[in-house]
């Protein structure tokens, strides 16, 4: 059995960036499959026009939607309080930060402007977040997952960026330099991992797990037609991957498959 099947013990998941590509397909295979957590929010900056999301949720009753505009902390503060007036006195189990933006400029073109820019989406967004939601977190996590267990993973309280193997600075180099040369969007994924790093030294200690993952080259609006792997084909690894993290994924790089990423 996939260890996708551990989201049918997990309480609740909350992804970023739900209004299409990654995100959305994030929604439809968890509310789809055999394993669907107890509650997932799906968020979106302008639910209105999410109709593809509307109409999962008007399928599965335990899929709620609510507005959240990563780059701006009101709209931050407003979806947490969304998000614990959800979950009625109980803690959030997985947070997703997916939302994300590729900001294209190469070594010429690219501006302080556009860096700001994607960083803000990119890391600054996912750490801010993650702040606003950890009381939430940290109320899933202090109940010590199924059965009490104390383990670490998604059905206590875990904390999942989405990154990228753009990001990682020991492959962008040499052979293996990437013909990519994206700088705003390869530095804020960068800046992501080490977010995710220091929010696992620092959420260690109260059993929250945080870790980055590539979902690999896939065919959305960001990835393009050309792209590999279909969101349905790189979602069905990555929910098995999620499903399965524990104490040893803590902190960790990892790419779809579950592969260690070099950093
Ligand atoms: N596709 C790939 O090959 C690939 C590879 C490596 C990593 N990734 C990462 O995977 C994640 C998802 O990528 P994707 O391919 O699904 O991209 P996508 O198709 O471009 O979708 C991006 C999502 O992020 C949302 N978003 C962007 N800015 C936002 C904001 N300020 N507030 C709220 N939501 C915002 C978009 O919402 P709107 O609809 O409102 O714009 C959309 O739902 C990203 O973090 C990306 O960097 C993707």
């Amino acid at each position: 059995m996939s260890a996708a099947s551990s989201f049918g013990s997990c309480g609740s998941v909350l992804v970023t960036g739900a209004s299409r590509g990654l995100g959305l397909q994030i929604v439809r295979s968890l509310a789809s499959g055999d394993f669907s957590p107890g509650k997932i929010i799906a968020t979106a900056r302008d639910p209105d026009s999410a109709q593809e999301l509307q109409t999962l949720a008007e399928n599965h009753p335990n899929i709620h939607i609510i507005t959240l505009d990563v780059v701006s902390q009101q709209s931050i503060d407003a979806a947490a309080k969304d998000a614990e007036r959800l979950l009625q006195g109980d803690g959030l189990n997985c947070l997703i930060n997916n939302a994300g933006i590729n900001v294209l400029g190469d070594f010429q073109s690219t501006t302080a402007d556009m860096m700001i820019q994607n960083f803000h989406t990119n890391a600054v967004a996912p750490l801010m977040i993650t702040k606003a939601l950890l009381p939430l977190l940290r109320r899933a996590a202090s109940r010590g997952g199924a059965g009490g267990a104390g383990r670490m993973g998604v059905q206590r309280a875990a904390v999942v960026n989405m990154s990228s193997l753009l990001g990682s600075v020991e492959l962008n180099w040499g052979e293996n330099a990437n013909s990519l040369k994206w700088i705003p969007y390869r530095t804020s994924k960068s800046a992501l991992n080490m977010v995710s790093r220091c929010m696992a030294v620092d959420l260690e200690s109260e059993g929250i797990l945080c870790m980055a993952l590539h979902p690999g080259w896939v065919r959305t609006d960001m990835g393009g037609p050309q792209a590999p792997l279909s969101a349905e084909e790189s979602i069905s690894s990555i929910l098995s991957v999620i499903g399965g993290l524990s104490e040893k994924d803590h902190g960790s790089f990892l790419q779809y498959t579950g592969e260690p990423l070099l950093w």
